[in-house]
């Protein structure tokens, strides 16, 4: 089955062991869990249930942070639009290995990079740039530890750094890595270099090597290819990564959540009701045509959008595992299933919703500027 996963499409029906062979990363083994288990006194749901499923070079990290070198934190976002609740899970899971390790998070905010690839003025997604990193803040990251920076309001210090690793990266391997084309523009054609940056930023500011880590979906992982390539002729670390699958859309079907197809997310910003009337007219359903069926049959909840989310939102194995085998058994129905998952995500997202509010005189805690 056709699958397309870059920085910029992520469609089909994703083979995500496939892409650990096609993009040369590591499967997170059961030993690795075990280490990480006890470094962090316990294991993130998302660990548990391989939603972060591969890596490169985690054991390395592991082992100098049990040497007593800490490491930083280094994700981002693109901002092409609200925030929706696939763009949380590697925030999510980023804020516990922030708890857990004492890590200090940087974060990008690509104001430059959405404007160059998407039709968006550069005052559009800078005011986007804004709008996301409330949800950033909202989701309890510690001020003195999280740091922001939305690229053109960082670009003094960022520059500096990206020009280290634009003059070491070709146009040829740009093209192979990006797929890049004579019809790229220029503002695309330097961009990775923008990303790359920030996986050496921790080390310039710290004036000192600084390992890092990103947590991120799988489709950012060009990036650290040449970020990774570069790092030892500028004279830092490779930047290890963790990744993530893609929260499927409401609707199924492989591919990923999309913040320009309204109706295929939940945005952080929707009300109670809209959450409500998307999941139960789109979530894409593993039940029975009747109810008389599906009490005989059962569901499936293996393609059951709200089993599915419920995987990436549900923290308690138990509860899970009881969801699972009453909608197998046809006990349970999609209708009761879907309100479980309706009142999951409306209870998380009311919190959400007051903290975002509360982020707006909170940005200042948070912002690196030059
Ligand atoms: N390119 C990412 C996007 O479009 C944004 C981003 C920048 C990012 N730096 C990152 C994502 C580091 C993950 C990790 O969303």
């Amino acid at each position: 089955m056709a699958y397309t996963v870059t920085p910029w499409e992520v469609s089909g029906d994703i083979d995500y062991a496939r892409l650990i062979k096609d993009f040369g990363t590591s499967p997170l083994s059961d030993v690795l869990l075990k280490r990480i288990e006890k470094l962090a006194g316990g294991l993130h749901h998302m660990l548990r249930r391989k939603i972060f499923f591969s890596h490169r070079d985690l054991d390395i990290l592991l082992r100098k942070h049990e040497q007593g070198n800490t490491f930083a934190l280094y994700t981002g976002r693109g901002p092409s639009g609200n925030t929706h609740i696939g763009h949380l899970v590697p925030w999510l899971f980023t804020k516990w290995l922030q708890d857990r390790f004492g890590a200090e998070l940087y974060f990008q905010i690509t104001n430059d990079e959405k404007f160059f690839i998407k039709d968006l003025s550069l005052e559009e997604t800078t005011r986007l740039a804004y709008e996301n990193a409330l949800d950033v803040i909202a989701l309890g990251f510690d001020p003195e530890k999280t740091h922001i920076f939305i690229d053109t309001e960082y670009a003094k210090t960022l520059y500096g750094i990206a020009a280290q690793v634009a003059r070491r990266v070709t146009f040829s391997q740009a093209k192979a890595v990006f797929g890049f084309s004579n019809e790229t523009n220029l503002g695309l054609a330097f961009w990775p270099a923008m990303q790359a940056a920030p996986c050496f930023l921790p080390s310039v500011l710290k004036k000192r090597k600084v390992p890092v880590l990103i947590p991120a979906a799988i489709d950012q992982d060009p990036y650290w290819r040449i970020s990774r390539d570069v790092a030892p002729r500028l004279g830092y670390e490779k930047p290890a990564a963790i990744h993530c699958v893609f929260l499927p859309p409401l609707q199924g079907a492989g591919g990923k959540m999309s913040a320009s197809e309204a109706e295929s997310a939940v945005f952080t910003t929707d009300s109670a009701a809209e959450v409500k009337r998307k999941i139960l007219k789109y979530a894409f359903s593993g039940g029975q045509a009747t109810v008389e069926e599906h009490r005989k049959l059962g569901g499936n909840p293996d393609v059951d959008v709200a089993y599915q989310w419920l995987r990436f939102f549900e923290e308690d194995d138990s509860v899970l595992a009881q969801l699972y085998k009453d909608y197998r058994s046809g006990a349970l129905l999609t209708g009761e299933l879907k309100m479980l998952l309706i009142r999951k995500l409306t209870g998380f997202l009311e919190d959400h919703q007051r903290e975002r509010e509360r982020a707006r005189k909170r940005l200042d805690e948070f912002l690196l500027r030059d």
